[in-house]
């Protein structure tokens, strides 16, 4: 099973970023995290980040053309402003989790939307990086229960 974990703009400077909302771990914490469950249960994962919206793009449209299962986006800042993250998603048509990991609901206003909120199958927030295992662990069980 192949999976894409994607994330948007400052998420590379978790640990630094505003600590109080998403924590004093860093990116790099996050990506060993994520690294070794992948390992323990055998799932090919793969980590991006990007800054740069068409870089998302891309990542994502390289996905389709990859065969990868499944897609955990945390599209940071542009969570609330992207359409054509959006678009790409529906383009190659990958069960997709969104996650963030601050509670995004309880926060200011102009965080309310989401463009991509009702193309995912799953949308987590608020639990800091576990939401990441959450979020593999919901695609593991829907993609075998899929294929079964
Ligand atoms: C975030 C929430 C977004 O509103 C914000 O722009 C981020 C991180 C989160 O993971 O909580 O950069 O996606």
């Amino acid at each position: 099973m192949k999976i894409l974990v994607l994330n948007g703009p400052n998420i590379n400077m978790l640990g630094i970023r505003e600590t109080i909302i998403y924590g004093t771990n860093t990116y790099d914490d996050l990506c060993t995290l994520i690294n070794n469950y992948a390992k323990e249960n055998n799932i090919d994962v793969s980590i991006m980040q990007s800054n740069c919206e068409g870089k998302l793009v891309t990542y994502i449209q390289n996905a389709y053309f990859d065969k990868v299962d499944g897609i955990v986006i945390n599209p940071a800042a542009y969570t609330h402003t992207s359409i054509a993250i959006l678009d790409a998603l529906k383009a190659v048509n990958i069960p997709t989790v969104e996650v963030h990991i601050s509670k995004v609901s309880e926060r200011e206003s102009y965080r309310q939307i989401s463009y991509i909120r009702d193309y995912a199958i799953k949308n987590i927030e608020g639990e800091g990086f576990n939401g990441y295992i959450d979020a593999i662990k919901y695609l593991k069980d829907y993609l075998n229960e899929r294929n079964n």
